[in-house]
């Protein structure tokens, strides 16, 4: 059976314009289910597939998977198992948005399935990986994987801000930053079952010695996706 390093291959020997990850944060898709959000977002993707880019994208839990999070903390259940529960909802977002886009596949459940699912239709849809991690870590593997120019995750802030804007109502939107700068912003923290943060210190970390550009912007704003592709300023750059 091909691994993941015969379909990284394959997709390396295709004639791409581009490649790139999209996370779309289930905060701004799925809390609640935006079905016109949706429709919008697989319109844009389905454009850059027809134009030979090939598209990773990656969809998160939102409120619901915070849910779960909550009952199962009640329950007294193990943080594996809060994450595992969070999982599923992503994947159900994740399904959801695949058939907007009309995949011929399903939602891929590895990365070595969803490089498959690339080299065969031009994209892939994936929802959470395994616990210990958040969706936007999956993103990072997915777009190491595929050997990604960029990594751009629709949020529901305008981009990265110095402090939580949240809770600090003078916070300043940073423009452009590089990884180190970032991992100063997002901290250190270690992973904790529906944390939350702009992008999550893990995948911060990780970005090292990659070279992928990182654009984090207003997700509820899709004409801002097509924005960033096409290399206008929008929300936040992160660079080496
Ligand atoms: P995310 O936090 O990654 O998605 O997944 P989200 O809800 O879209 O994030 P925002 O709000 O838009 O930024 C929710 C939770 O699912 C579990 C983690 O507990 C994570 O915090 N998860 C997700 C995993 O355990 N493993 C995965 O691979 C993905």
């Amino acid at each position: 059976m091909a691994g993941i390093a015969f379909y990284a291959l394959t997709l390396i020997s295709m004639k791409l314009s581009s490649k790139f990850v999209l996370r779309l944060g289930g905060s701004i898709l799925a809390s609640p289910i935006n079905a016109q959000l949706i429709r919008k977002y697989a319109d844009i993707i389905k454009v850059q597939v027809s134009r030979k880019n090939a598209v990773g994208v990656v969809v998160g839990g939102g409120s619901m998977a915070r849910e779960y999070i909550r009952a199962a903390t009640e329950l007294e259940l193990a943080d594996s198992r809060k994450d595992a529960l969070a999982i599923k909802v992503s994947r159900i977002n994740a399904q959801l948005f695949n058939d907007a886009l009309g995949g011929r596949l399903g939602v891929s459940l590895s990365i070595r399935s969803a490089l498959k699912s690339i080299s065969q239709q031009g994209f892939a849809v994936m929802g959470g990986l395994r616990p210990g991690m958040t969706t936007d870590y999956v993103a990072l593997l997915l777009a190491k994987s595929m050997e990604a120019d960029m990594l751009l995750k629709a949020t529901d802030q305008e981009g990265i801000y110095d402090s939580d804007p949240r809770k600090n109502p003078s916070a300043h939107l940073i423009k452009k930053l590089s990884y180190k700068e970032l991992e100063s912003v997002v901290g250190t923290g270690l992973h904790e079952p529906g944390i939350h943060s702009i992008l999550d210190p893990l995948t911060v970390r990780g970005l090292s010695g990659t070279g992928l550009k990182v654009i984090v912007f207003n997700g509820s704003v899709p004409d801002n996706l097509a924005r960033a592709i096409s290399g206008e300023a929008v929300g936040t750059l992160v660079t080496p």
